[in-house]
């Protein structure tokens, strides 16, 4: 994305992390959102076609109950759904600068997508209202016969145009979350991702596995919505039909169950597809609280069906956002893991500039590296043998050709080997670090011979 490009500088190591809190935050708001619009808009139009073949009002009802209550109204649609979406893009195209992996230009295909699924669905909302007025007039009451014929046809293409809308909508909400995941998935694997066509990126397994979790966890999180909004927020609204609140509540229970079920299982593989290397205390307690809170809501599901206390449908619903946002976290520093080395070059990238800009940047390095190295580094590293640091010959291969990592790495040491303990950061200017990098990997190629 070559505009991105020219607006996107390096950033400094606290901006960086400023931006890994920045993108907790907004996908908070974003993942648990879209969830509930893609649970909602499939089992709208799903119980709309079962009405239509079998007319048992129930579905008809339930069928604009569920479109009405996850879309609120299309403010909601702009805030809660395109803004977060736009800037986890900017996000990402800030902590992957100058990088070559596909991160950003999947967001920027899965935003495109989504936003011409929410036109649709909201669309779609609206037409689920007007078809829900027309079929209640009744064409009895009406004796001209001109009228009546063309409330038929206002009838007929109503239902069409309301039909195609949602399952188009949904079509594309499907696509478009299925990029939405390749994005987040690759940005996870950044160290190990090496997928460039889209489709087999598409069908990764580690893909595949998070795009159903993501899909169980939709219809789960929607179930709760429905129950939340029906039995506890519009309390009243249902009070003349004590029969269509029982199917609603029986409904959309064993729907939550049933796809919250599985959801552990899909979050304990997923952490085995993670690299060891980017494993963190932080994504296991993450995933250990997302699963806690999991089996917290099934207790609540089965409380609301005993006790028949609608009160507990809020709890499920809370219960299930904040398991949502544990995943998110846990996805998120699963992120930061992986990238840490390369926002360490960017970070150094950033100072480099700032010194330049500070015009300390042409002064070349006062010490050649050879004397940075005899003074600095030599007290704990060798070449060939270990001190109190690894031998060079050990560490230095996986820097070959990647000098601005090493640099990174200098300026900014991180605990690597829990063989050693952690090293201390020396402390060097920007153009320092480079000569002795330099110095280190012309040493390495010339002994290596
Ligand atoms: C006080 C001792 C000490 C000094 C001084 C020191 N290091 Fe280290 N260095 C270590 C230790 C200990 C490790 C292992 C750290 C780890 O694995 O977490 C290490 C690891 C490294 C690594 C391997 C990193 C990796 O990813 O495996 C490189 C490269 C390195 N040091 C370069 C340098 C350079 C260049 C200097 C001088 C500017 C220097 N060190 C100064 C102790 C030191």
């Amino acid at each position: 994305m070559e505009f991105l490009d020219k607006i996107i500088l390096p950033q400094s190591a606290e901006h960086i992390e400023l931006l890994h809190y920045m993108m907790i935050l907004v996908l908070s708001i974003f993942i648990p959102f879209i969830s509930i619009i893609f649970g909602g808009t499939f089992l709208s139009v799903y119980y709309g076609s079962k009405f239509k073949k079998n007319n048992n009002t129930h579905y008809k009802i339930y069928s604009k109950d569920i479109i009405e209550s996850v879309t609120v109204n299309n403010a909601v649609g702009v805030i809660l759904g395109i803004v977060p979406l736009l800037t986890s893009i900017f996000i990402f195209a800030q902590l992957l600068d100058q990088s070559k992996i596909n991160t950003v230009n999947y967001l920027i295909l899965a935003f495109i997508f989504i936003l011409i699924a929410l036109i649709m669905i909201y669309t779609y909302r609206y037409s689920v209202t007007f078809n829900f007025i027309f079929n209640s007039v009744n064409d009895n009451d009406l004796n001209d016969s001109v009228v009546k014929e063309e409330l038929n046809k206002i009838k007929i293409s109503s239902s069409h145009l309301n039909n195609r809308y949602g399952k188009l909508g949904f079509a594309f909400l499907f696509l478009g979350m299925w990029f939405f995941v390749t994005g987040i998935t690759s940005a996870e694997l950044f160290t190990t991702w090496d997928i460039s066509s889209i489709i087999t990126a598409m069908f990764a397994p580690s893909v595949l596995l998070k795009f159903i979790t993501f899909i169980c966890m939709a219809f789960t999180i929607t179930a709760a919505d429905i129950l939340f909004i029906h039995l506890y927020w519009n309390e009243n609204k249902n009070d003349e039909n004590p029969d269509y609140r029982k199917f609603l509540k029986n409904n959309a229970s064993k729907l939550g169950l049933r796809f919250g079920i599985p959801l552990p299982i899909l979050i304990a593989i997923n952490l085995f597809s993670l690299s060891d290397k980017n494993l963190s205390g932080s994504i296991f307690i993450f995933s250990f609280l997302a699963i806690l809170l999991l089996f917290l809501s099934y207790h609540f599901f089965f409380m609301l069906e005993v006790k028949n206390d609608y009160r507990f449908s809020s709890i499920i619903f809370i219960t299930l956002i904040l398991a949502s946002i544990s995943l998110i976290i846990k996805d998120e520093k699963a992120i930061g893991n992986a990238t840490r080395q390369h926002s360490l070059v960017l970070s150094t990238e950033y100072d480099k500039i700032l010194a330049e800009l500070k015009g300390e940047g042409s002064v070349t390095a006062a010490l050649s590296g050879k004397e940075i190295y005899d003074v600095r580094c030599a007290s704990c590293h060798r070449f060939d043998r270990k001190l109190v640091g690894p031998a060079y010959f050990d560490v230095l291969p996986q820097f070959v050709g990647k000098q601005a990592q090493l640099v990174a790495f200098i300026r900014n040491p991180v605990k690597v080997n829990p063989a050693f303990p952690p090293m201390p950061n020396p402390g060097l200017k920007p153009q320092e670090a480079e000569a002795v990098a330099k110095y280190l990997l012309d040493e390495f190629a010339k002994r290596n011979k």
